[in-house]
């Protein structure tokens, strides 16, 4: 089957969060099973600096926005890819520094609508295969707003590929006006509530959702949420009505990317057989990447860390809350490496400029500290408010640091709560979940582990528990492949 895969970041080429991640990974996957997968991305500035040589496949003629352009497609191979990457090369609205949607200076784009459409439009005209390669899609997948409308831009051909659309985060919608719908110069039969038209905005998930032929979501109960008014940001009507076109896989990981026995990014490998001294080792190694002098008790004592956009998704308001009282009733240590809200940033470095041995902040990203952390912690915090699916979570897993996190979306799906009964650690557990979002929750959740952390014939059996879990691709894989094969009948479970 040819599948092709549109994402707008890719990792290692060009990523902001986990969407990167799987648009690396679930190619492979289907790669891996026999599928013959092309990847297509933006040829952003920081992704043609990475590669080195190009095929020129052909040009697109596309209007966008009343203006024509002629759009250069490059073929480029990588070493860690196992197919041909392709990329839809318009320097006018994608040759320009760092992140893929904002400028450098925080700010989105002000023509992301426009770049955005160009970029679906190439998508569908490469998926039919109008460069007369000979490689015509029978699949196109595409993922979140970005790509959102691949499958309304398909809407018209008889011949179209089967249009699969992913959605990995309801919190970015692509909204924009309806003037900017206007400007676009797009189908005016696409301007109604069963199209693109949302409360009187243009909403580019929305096209995903309304013209694909299955939607799928990172995990089942993330697919169940956002059929409802709490996590559908006003689209879990139009989800509702479309409950039998839609279905929750939960996102695989790499193990080869994230794997404590061969990480590059590590001090010493470890591994479920025999997780000491690596795991030891490791955590010596990441406290001294903050240039803190560690001591025995530092060793000792439990340290909690945390990668991640900081954003309000993912509950740093509630950790934020709890560090102060944390630093004064127990030993714990915590270790951050994340960016996003200034509001954020400034807190944490405000927290680690008042406990300098205490907290320690790495504001930006860094790939190489990101594996550091995973491997050097002893707990992960993520006590997301929502989360589709979440990596980090599996990532800490597979490195045997266990993970606190609220029950909700991919989390609930992904870690089971330890307890202790008639002296003993639940045999399934593998971390730390709570109910309620609520600060007075993640601290009790937080002692509550710092507790059995002291117990360490239990706490050895939960680390060992996690790392035991499986969360590779070849079950999902095979999943998403049933719903290509069966794309326009397919029915939830
Ligand atoms: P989300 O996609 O919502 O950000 P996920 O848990 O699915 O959450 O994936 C986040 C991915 O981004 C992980 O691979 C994580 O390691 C990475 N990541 C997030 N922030 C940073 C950062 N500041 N530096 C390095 N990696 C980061
Ligand atoms: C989104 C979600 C995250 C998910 C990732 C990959 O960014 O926030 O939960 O794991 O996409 O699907």
């Amino acid at each position: 089957m040819k599948i092709l895969f549109a994402s707008s970041e890719v990792w290692p080429l060009i990523k902001t969060g986990g969407l990167g991640d799987i648009a690396y990974s679930l190619p492979h996957a289907l790669q891996h099973l026999g599928e013959d997968v092309r990847i297509v991305l933006p040829a952003y500035q920081e992704v043609l600096k990475q590669l080195s040589s190009f095929k020129i496949l052909g040009w697109l003629s596309l209007a966008i926005a009343g203006k024509k352009h002629s759009v250069r497609v490059l073929q480029a191979n990588h070493p860690q890819f196992a197919m041909p990457i392709w990329l839809v090369d318009e320097q006018t609205l994608f040759d320009r520094p760092g992140n893929p949607y904002a400028h450098p200076e925080g700010y989105d784009w002000a023509d992301n609508a426009e770049r955005y459409t160009l970029f679906s439009e190439a998508v569908a005209r490469l998926a039919m295969d109008d460069l007369k390669t000979g490689w015509k899609a029978d699949v196109v997948h595409s993922n979140d707003w970005q790509t959102g409308m691949v499958s309304a831009f398909l809407d018209n051909e008889i011949e179209r590929p089967r249009r699969i659309f992913t959605i990995h985060n309801m919190a970015y919608g692509g909204n924009f006006s309806h003037e900017v719908f206007n400007q676009l110069h797009l189908p005016s039969d696409w301007w109604s509530p069963e199209g693109v038209e949302f409360y009187g905005n243009f909403s580019m998930l929305k096209a995903g959702m309304i013209y694909s032929d299955m939607i799928t979501t990172v995990s089942p109960t993330y697919a169940k949420e956002i059929c409802t008014p709490a996590f559908g940001y006003g689209l879990e009507g139009v989800l509702a009505s479309r409950s039998y076109k839609l279905k929750g896989i939960l996102n695989g990981i790499d193990r080869d990317v994230w794997n404590p026995q061969t990480d590059p990014y590590i001090a010493a490998p470890f591994s479920a057989e025999q997780i000491q001294p690596g795991k030891f080792k490791n955590k010596m190694a990441l406290l001294e990447s903050y240039g803190v002098s560690v001591s025995k008790d530092m060793l000792k004592a439990p340290l909690l860390g945390m990668v991640s956009r900081l954003v309000e998704q993912k509950g740093l308001d509630m950790v934020l809350e709890t560090i102060p009282l944390l630093l004064k009733i127990t030993d714990a240590n915590f270790v951050f490496i994340g960016t996003g809200h200034p509001h954020f940033e400034a807190q944490l470095l405000k927290l680690s400029e008042q406990h300098p041995q205490r907290v320690m902040v790495f504001i930006g990203y860094s790939e190489e500290k990101a594996h550091l952390l995973e491997a050097g912690s002893d707990i992960f915090l993520m006590p997301s408010r929502f989360e589709p699916c979440g990596l980090n979570q599996l990532y800490s897993l597979r490195y045997g640091t266990i993970p606190i996190v609220h029950r909700t979306g991919g989390l609930a799906d992904t870690v089971v709560n330890a307890s202790i009964e008639n002296g003993k650690l639940n045999k399934s557990s593998t971390g730390f979940v709570f109910d309620q979002a609520r600060a007075s929750e993640l601290l009790k959740t937080i002692m509550q582990a710092l507790k059995i952390f002291t117990q360490k014939e239990h706490w050895n059996q939960l680390q060992l528990n996690a790392m035991q879990q499986d969360f590779g691709w070849e079950k999902s894989a095979q999943e998403y492949l049933a719903l290509y094969k069966n794309a326009e009948t397919g029915i939830d479970e």
